[in-house]
């Protein structure tokens, strides 16, 4: 087995680079726990590292298939790269393909297909240059975050605004960060869910996890942002304290969503679920964290089974897809 990745110490810091740059990069610890758990099921793990690794190495690799954590550096398109690299060497790798990456990365063109495909997501628009701004007559409290972002990069107290000149100026300020147009959507008030699947052609919905902040699960305007996340006032809540009705209605849209994008072997659905009951995809995960601090150990917690298993649940349907057995 391959792995690739990108690690927070291989992050080259360029001048201008907001503060949460590396954010959606791995700590080095998670890579060894990755590969441990690979090893656990009985494979011999090749540690590739980032695109350049695997480009200087793509023609004597001797694997029969790529377990790519990577996130890529920059674009819309970084999490493809090692995706579309494999593909045209003929490499097999677990998780989706490049363009199920480059889609969901993208928040605004998934939420166009969400909207074809008949999956809830809050109303939105895009905000490229800031005198040329039409505003959809969607009403505040709005939320500005960065269009082609993940790992909450860009979004803080001040991403929800309740007037025109506070939204003009946090799109702005996104846009000359983070160098890309501004994703403009209602804000949902109300309690937040992530929910993870695994698998193909029956895809497996794992248990619903709930967000909760400075130990509250009905978060009102509280978000997920990078301070938080670098403070420790997140929590996981797993089982969600929800009644079994919302339970199944947001598992039957998670499952809609994965499909909808055509995740394979894993994947993390986001939603805001509002005070009426109301579910809201905020977005698709493609290739979630696989942290130890993250949801897929919360999840494995909850089924009693260990995070290494649920890694080698993740390699064996990619094998299977691939008849690899
Ligand atoms: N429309 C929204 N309504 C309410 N909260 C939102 C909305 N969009 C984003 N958030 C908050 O911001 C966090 C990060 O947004 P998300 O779209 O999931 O981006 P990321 O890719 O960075 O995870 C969410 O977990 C949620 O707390
Ligand atoms: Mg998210």
């Amino acid at each position: 087995m391959g792995l690739t990745y990108d690690v927070k110490p291989d992050y080259v810091r360029k001048k201008g680079d907001p503060e949460d740059a590396n954010a959606e990069f791995d700590h080095p610890d998670t890579i060894e726990v990755i590969k441990d758990a690979i090893e656990s099921g009985g494979h011999k793990v090749v540690k590739i590292g980032n695109v350049r690794n695997l480009l200087r190495r793509i023609k004597s690799l001797d694997v029969d298939i790529v377990f790519n954590i990577a996130e890529g550096v920059s674009g819309r398109n970084r999490e493809s790269e090692i995706p579309v690299i494999l593909e045209m060497a003929g490499i097999p790798f677990v998780g989706a393909d490049g363009l199920t990456l480059g889609l969901t990365l993208d928040k605004v063109m998934a939420k166009k297909v969400l909207i074809f495909e008949g999956v809830p997501t809050p109303a939105f628009f895009q905000i490229s240059d800031i005198n040329n701004v039409d505003g959809a007559g969607i009403d505040f409290p709005l939320i500005v975050k960065p269009k082609q972002e993940g790992s909450s990069k860009g979004i803080s107290d001040k991403s929800i605004v309740h007037n025109r000149r506070d939204m003009i100026r946090q799109a702005d300020w996104v846009i000359r960060t983070y160098k890309q147009p501004a994703l403009v959507e209602s804000f949902i008030t109300g309690s937040e869910f992530t929910i993870p699947i695994i698998g193909n052609e029956k895809p497996e919905v794992l248990p619903t996890v709930q967000i909760s902040i400075d130990g509250k699960t009905n978060l009102g305007d509280l978000c997920y942002t990078f301070s938080r996340i670098s403070s420790n006032t997140l929590n996981y809540v797993c089982p969600a304290r929800i009644t079994r009705g919302l339970d199944r209605k947001i598992k039957d849209v998670a499952l809609k969503a994965y499909k909808a994008v055509e995740c394979r072997d894993f994947g993390r659905v986001d939603f805001r679920v509002d005070k009426r009951g109301n579910p809201y995809v905020l977005e698709i995960n493609p290739l979630p964290s696989l942290s130890t601090e993250d949801v897929f150990m919360t999840i494995a917690r909850q089924m009693k089974v260990s995070y290494n298993s649920i890694i080698n649940r993740i390699l064996d349907h990619a094998l299977e897809r691939y008849g690899i057995r």
